[in-house]
């Protein structure tokens, strides 16, 4: 493990709660990756907040396994970034324990999540309230310099940061650094084939590491509205374009040009964006497929991952214990 101590770190943890699209992909997923070179870069499975919606051993088992090879797939190089489970971290809930004793109800019952699941069930489990805590704590306790993340975890960010400063204020100290969001904004938010924000939710997707068939289909089933191939097209208005503005870069201002001329149909260009995303998606497919294969690869990636996360973790809730009186 190379950790480049002159690096600023930068941390952030996925929820394995189903399969990745194209959507986590460009909002989350690459945009990590492509962090490597300049930080110290950890990612965790956030295994313990996949609990809260989540009570399937085998999907648990199944989609957290699953999160790490997708990242590997991807471009995570255990060489630079250290990988590991949540749950391999208990003082990440303990520290969550301390936090909760420093912040109030009224303003966890201000946050989106929250909101959003007390608007949608009628019992919200104390899980679900104290998730943000739990982010707090995992992310803190590693002292990240930023957090990259996309737009919808912004308010979490903030939270910890508001949690970090709470922390230092009542006992004095400047034991928790406030990290910085990092969110891409030129993707923060990839349209699904229907033009909403693609989301698990909407079914709306197109899957990341989808079969030709599927991606096929996919692609054919993205929404436009009824111009003829001769009718002139504002590119901006059309969901096809958005994603070509993502796997068709090199040709975009051709296709935004034939969009306004006229000429160029709905069909003509979806073949073409089928054609660019399998291009895309195919290498990535057949290196998630061999790691696939291996699953004790991958686990031996998050067991030495988690050795070092841990020491990390181990090492700054014993200051906490010192700054709160833990320590007698
Ligand atoms: P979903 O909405 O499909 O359930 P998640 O909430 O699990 O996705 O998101 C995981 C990560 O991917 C988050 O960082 C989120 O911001 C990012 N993400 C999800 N959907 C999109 C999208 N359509 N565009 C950009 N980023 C996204
Ligand atoms: N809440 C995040 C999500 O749903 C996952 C997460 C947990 C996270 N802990 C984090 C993200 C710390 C960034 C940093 O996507």
């Amino acid at each position: 493990m190379q950790t480049q101590k002159e690096q600023p770190i930068a941390l952030t943890g996925v929820k394995p709660t189903g399969r990745p699209h194209v959507g986590n992909y460009f909002g989350a997923m690459k945009p990590f990756v492509d962090l490597q070179s300049e930080y110290q870069t950890c990612v965790f499975i956030a295994d313990l907040h996949a609990l809260t919606t989540l009570h399937d051993k085998e999907k648990v088992r199944e989609y957290a396994l699953g999160v790490a090879m997708d990242y590997v797939a991807i471009g995570v190089d255990p060489e630079k970034t250290v990988m590991y489970r949540q749950s391999d971290i208990p003082e990440i809930a303990e520290l969550s324990w301390i936090f909760s004793t420093l912040t109030t109800m009224p303003y966890l019952m201000r946050a989106h999540a929250f909101k959003d699941a007390e608007a949608k069930n009628k019992e919200v489990n104390v899980g679900t309230f104290c998730y943000p805590i739990l982010m707090a704590a995992d992310i803190l306790i590693q002292d990240p310099d930023i957090v990259p993340v996309g737009k919808d975890q912004n308010q979490h960010v903030e939270i910890a940061r508001d949690t970090a400063a709470k922390f230092n204020h009542t006992f004095g100290t400047e034991m928790f650094k406030t990290p910085k969001t990092m969110t891409i904004e030129s993707v923060a938010t990839v349209p699904g084939i229907d033009g909403q924000k693609m989301s698990k939710s909407y079914g709306n997707t197109i899957p990341l590491f989808a079969d030709d068939e599927t991606l096929h289909k996919a692609i054919m089933s993205i929404v436009t509205d009824s111009k003829s191939p001769e009718e002139s097209k504002n590119p901006e208005e059309d969901n096809i374009f958005a994603l070509h503005k993502l796997f068709s870069a090199d040709a975009i201002e051709d296709i935004a040009r034939r969009y306004r001329e006229g000429g160029m149909g709905y069909k003509e260009s979806k073949d073409m964006l089928y054609e660019n995303v399998r291009a895309y998606i195919a290498p990535l497919r057949e290196k998630r497929e061999a790691i696939a294969a291996d699953p004790g690869a991958v686990k031996k990636i998050l067991d030495e991952g988690g050795v070092v996360a841990r020491e990390r973790a181990v090492k700054k809730l014993k200051e906490v214990h010192v700054a709160i009186g833990l320590d007698y």
